[in-house]
């Protein structure tokens, strides 16, 4: 079964080989094709999201809600398959405890030479709160998941604060992850910082999964001169949550928003899945 046509049109030129689409062939020398940016100091960058009609995407007080109905969340596996990394911020890794694996994929035959490609887990935590019990730590050492990257920035903090920072580090690390530090500016990790690092590291594509306030940042960081997003693909569920859920647009400035252009719409079960790429020029 082929990957859905509105990601292959969106993330990749015309007449791509889809034998290396999506597909880790491990004695192969020749890597899985990924979306790659024009500007090759950093990965393409693909923003995606589920929201509901009333622009929500978890329900209140942060609480987890499956948006995507089964159809669409197979596309987001193929889209995950299709990825270097995938990245969430530490809000999201807390409450949803996600494994940001490609789980819901069609079985592939007994004797393939191949399995689908597994995107590294990316995730923002200044603080280095992610669990060392977590799903994706788990999933490393029973050999289903890649080695996550932990992105941590320096903050300004007691010598108490340093200790115990320096020892969730170490447990971090015992149980698997790789720690890495980048700037902050504004009090977050500086986006444009990290995608330079992560490209460095061999990152060609990053799938960015939310939640709101990494969403919010990585539309803000667009600025005229300089593009972090290359797509944004959304489903949209017909659902209305209301305003005590989640959002991620309210104190956008229209300015902030890259100039965007839209690829294809298509229907996944009862959801509407939307893909743009935002403009070169
Ligand atoms: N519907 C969907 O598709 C979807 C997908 C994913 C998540 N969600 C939902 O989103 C909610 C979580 O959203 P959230 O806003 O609380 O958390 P989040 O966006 O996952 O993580 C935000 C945290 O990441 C860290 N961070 C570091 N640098 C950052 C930067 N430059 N920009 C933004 N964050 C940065 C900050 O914590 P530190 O200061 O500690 O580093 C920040 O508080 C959950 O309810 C989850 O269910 C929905």
């Amino acid at each position: 079964m082929n990957p859905p046509s509105i990601l292959l049109d969106t993330l990749f030129p015309p007449g791509i080989d889809l034998e290396h689409v999506s597909r880790y062939t491990p004695d192969d020398d020749k890597p899985v094709i990924s979306p790659v940016s024009d500007d090759h100091v950093r990965p393409w960058v693909t923003l995606t999201f589920a929201q509901s009609l009333d622009a929500r995407i978890a329900g209140e007080a942060g609480k987890q809600l499956i948006l995507s109905g089964k159809e669409s969340m197979v596309m987001t596996h193929w889209m995950r398959s299709m990825h270097d990394a995938i990245l969430v911020g530490i809000g999201t890794a807390l409450n949803d405890n996600p494994q940001l694996n490609t789980r819901h994929l069609p079985p592939l035959p007994e004797d393939a030479a191949y399995k689908y490609n597994l995107p590294r887990p990316v995730i923002l935590d200044t603080h280095l709160r992610l669990r060392s019990d977590c799903k994706l730590l788990n999933n490393y050492k029973a050999g289903v998941g890649r080695r996550p990257l932990v992105v941590t920035s320096a903050y300004a903090r007691t010598s108490d604060e340093a200790d115990a920072w320096t020892e969730r580090k170490a447990n971090l690390e015992t149980a698997g992850a790789r720690v890495i530090e980048i700037e902050a500016v504004d009090g977050g990790i500086s986006i444009s910082s990290l995608l330079t690092a992560l490209r460095t590291l061999g990152i060609r594509s990053l799938m960015v999964e939310g939640g709101a306030s990494v969403i919010k940042s990585f539309l803000a960081s667009t600025q005229s001169h300089q593009r972090t997003v290359d797509a944004i693909i959304v489903t949209v569920a017909p659902v209305f949550v209301g305003k005590e859920g989640v959002g991620y647009g309210e104190n956008l400035l229209g300015s902030q928003i890259p100039a965007m252009k839209h690829v294809k719409t298509e229907l996944f079960g009862a959801d509407a899945v939307i893909a743009l790429t935002t403009n070169s020029s």
